[in-house]
C-alpha cells in the first residue's frame, strides 16, 4: 500500500471568489483513518485555512456531511483505504450555498425541519403530577428507525429533487414527521399532513430512493415518504366519501 494519497479538496471564499476551486494536499495513507482524520491532518500540519465542520467524530453529531468522489458521505465514517490509490475529492455538500470552503449554508433546511412540527404534538397535555405517557416496546419499535436520523443532510445531497426544486421540503424532514406522527403518545399528525400534502410536500418526490441509500444511519427517508403518500390518499378519499368522517382518524 501507497504510503500517502492525494486530496482534492474545493476551496472558496464567496465574498472573494467567483467559484470553488481545488487544492492538492498529500496526506499519509493510514488504515485507521478516515476522510476527516485527512482534513484534521491538513488543517493541524498544513494549512491552517482550511474551514470545515465537525464535533463527535463517530457518527453521532450529523455535522461532518460532505461530498467524496461525488458521493454524500460522514467523513468520520468514510475510511481513506477505500478509496486508495486516490485521488480522493472533497467538496460541501450538494445543492446547499456554500459558507465557506466545505462549510454549507442550512438554515433554509433548519426552517422546512421546523414547519413539520419534530416534536410531540398534544391536544390534551396532562399535568405533570399525573405521570408520564406511557409507552411499550412494541409502540417504540413503531418509529425508532426513523429517530435513528442525525440531520447530517447526506440525503438530500443525494436527491435530484433537492437539485430541482428549492422549496421541495425534503427527505429528512419527512422522514421525521413520520418518527412523530408513528409516535403513540403524538396528536399532530392531521396538522403534518396538511402541511405535507402540499407540493412542496411529499409529492415532489419520484421515489428514485437515493436518499435512503445515502443515508449512514440506516433511516429509510422514500419509505417514510411512500408510506405519507398511502396515508394521504386514503384521507382523500375519507374526505370525499365520507366527509363527516375526517378528522376521525389520528
Ligand atoms: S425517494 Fe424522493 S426524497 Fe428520496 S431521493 Fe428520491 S426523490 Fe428525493
Ligand atoms: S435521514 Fe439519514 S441521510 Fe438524511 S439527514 Fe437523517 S441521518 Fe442523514
Ligand atoms: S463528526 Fe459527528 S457525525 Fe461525523
Amino acid at each position: 500500500m501507497a504510503e500517502t494519497i492525494r486530496l482534492d479538496v474545493a476551496r472558496y471564499r464567496p465574498e472573494q471568489e467567483g467559484e470553488p476551486t481545488f487544492q492538492s494536499y498529500e496526506v499519509p495513507l493510514r488504515k485507521e483513518w478516515v476522510v476527516l482524520d485527512a482534513l484534521n491532518h491538513i488543517k493541524d500540519k498544513v494549512d491552517g485555512s482550511l474551514s470545515y465542520r465537525w464535533s463527535c467524530r463517530m457518527g453521532v453529531c450529523g455535522s461532518c456531511g460532505m461530498m467524496v468522489n461525488g458521493e454524500p458521505k460522514l467523513t468520520c465514517a468514510t475510511f481513506l483505504t477505500h478509496y486508495a490509490p486516490g485521488p480522493i475529492k472533497v467538496e460541501p455538500l450538494r445543492y446547499f450555498p456554500i459558507v465557506r470552503d466545505l462549510v454549507v449554508e442550512i438554515t433554509d433546511f433548519m426552517a422546512k425541519l421546523k414547519s413539520v412540527k419534530p416534536w410531540i404534538v398534544r391536544e390534551d397535555e396532562k399535568l405533570v403530577s399525573e405521570g408520564e405517557y406511557l409507552q411499550t416496546p412494541a409502540q417504540l419499535d413503531q418509529f425508532k428507525q426513523f429517530s435513528m436520523c442525525i440531520n447530517c443532510l447526506c440525503c438530500y445531497a443525494a436527491c435530484p429533487v433537492v437539485g430541482l426544486d428549492q422549496h421541495f421540503i425534503g427527505p429528512a424532514a419527512i422522514a421525521l414527521a413520520q418518527r412523530y406522527n408513528l409516535d403513540s403518545r403524538d396528536q399532530g399528525n392531521e396538522e403534518r399532513l396538511d402541511m405535507l400534502s402540499q407540493h412542496e410536500g411529499i409529492w415532489g418526490c419520484t421515489f428514485n430512493g437515493e436518499c435512503s441509500k445515502a443515508c449512514p444511519k440506516n433511516v429509510d427517508p422514500a419509505g417514510a415518504i411512500q408510506q405519507y403518500k398511502i396515508k394521504a390518499v386514503t384521507e382523500w378519499f375519507k374526505s370525499v366519501l365520507m366527509p363527516w368522517g375526517k378528522g376521525g382518524t389520528k
